[in-house]
């Protein structure tokens, strides 16, 4: 895939290829251009690059998933970016079906490739979704799941995204976040508290250096960091 790379993830006790964008400076420059300059944290494509929530969250639910592996679960991941995610549920889960939404159009082949080098393409597709539009009926109040990985950093997304998943879930459905902790992170967690319950509510580490992330992650000095990861239960109605 042209302008595409492959980087190696540790992931099940394998080393797993995931295909991510090759230049994000490039893809960036190129990305400005077709938006006019118009670049906002609310439309950028930050979606080619996989970023660490989704690692450290996609390792923790092999032992701590709030399902039973076997269950046939209907699992939409928001943001879902290349679509990490999405294909390692798809191996934790054999006989789940993962929709891989994000409105950036383009990270369909991402998906795509991923999921057929990972053997998962038969239960995992993308769909094109903007959360801040109202839920496409075919989906309302259908999945058991709903998970997001790094979905909080501009405002638009504080306001939109909890009642979007509201609406995407059964009754008893659960809504799993990881998130790295910027600055909104407490704003959110307010504002998901007033549509859900908070069942779990666990930290853990994300060696930055070790996690084979990308390059401008790592030079940023920052080399450890946490990584929120919250259950949220539908309130009743
Ligand atoms: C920081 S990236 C995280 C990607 C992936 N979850 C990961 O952790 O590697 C955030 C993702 O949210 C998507 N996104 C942002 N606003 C959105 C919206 N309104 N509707 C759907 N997806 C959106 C972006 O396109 C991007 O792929």
């Amino acid at each position: 895939m042209q302008g595409s790379k492959l980087i190696h993830i540790e992931f099940m006790a394998e080393k797993r290829p995931i295909r991510v964008v090759d230049s994000f400076d490039q893809f960036l420059d190129e990305f400005a251009v077709e938006v006019g300059g118009q670049l906002t944290d609310e439309r950028c494509p930050f979606g080619v690059l996989l970023w660490p929530s989704a690692r450290i969250v996609a390792r923790w639910l092999v032992n701590e998933a709030p399902y039973d592996r076997e269950a046939p679960l209907t699992i939409m991941e928001l943001g879902c970016g290349v679509g990490f995610l999405s294909c390692a549920l798809a191996l934790i889960f054999p006989r789940a079906t993962i929709v891989a939404c994000d409105y950036e159009t383009q990270l369909g082949r991402y998906v795509k490739a991923n999921a057929e080098l990972w053997g998962v393409s038969d239960r995992v597709r993308f769909q094109a979704i903007d959360w801040r539009q109202p839920v496409p009926e075919e989906y309302r109040g259908r999945a058991d799941w709903v998970l997001g990985a790094d979905v909080f950093y501009d405002d638009s997304h504080l306001k939109h995204l909890p009642p979007f998943a509201r609406d995407l879930l059964k009754a008893d459905g659960l809504l799993t976040l990881a998130d790295p902790k910027r600055f909104r992170f407490g704003t959110a967690l307010d504002i998901l508290k007033q549509h859900f319950i908070l069942k779990r509510w666990v930290e853990e580490d994300c060696d930055i250096e070790k996690e084979g992330i990308e390059d401008f992650m790592v030079n940023s000095g920052v080399l450890k960091t946490k990584v929120s990861i919250l259950e949220f239960a539908q309130k009743p109605s």
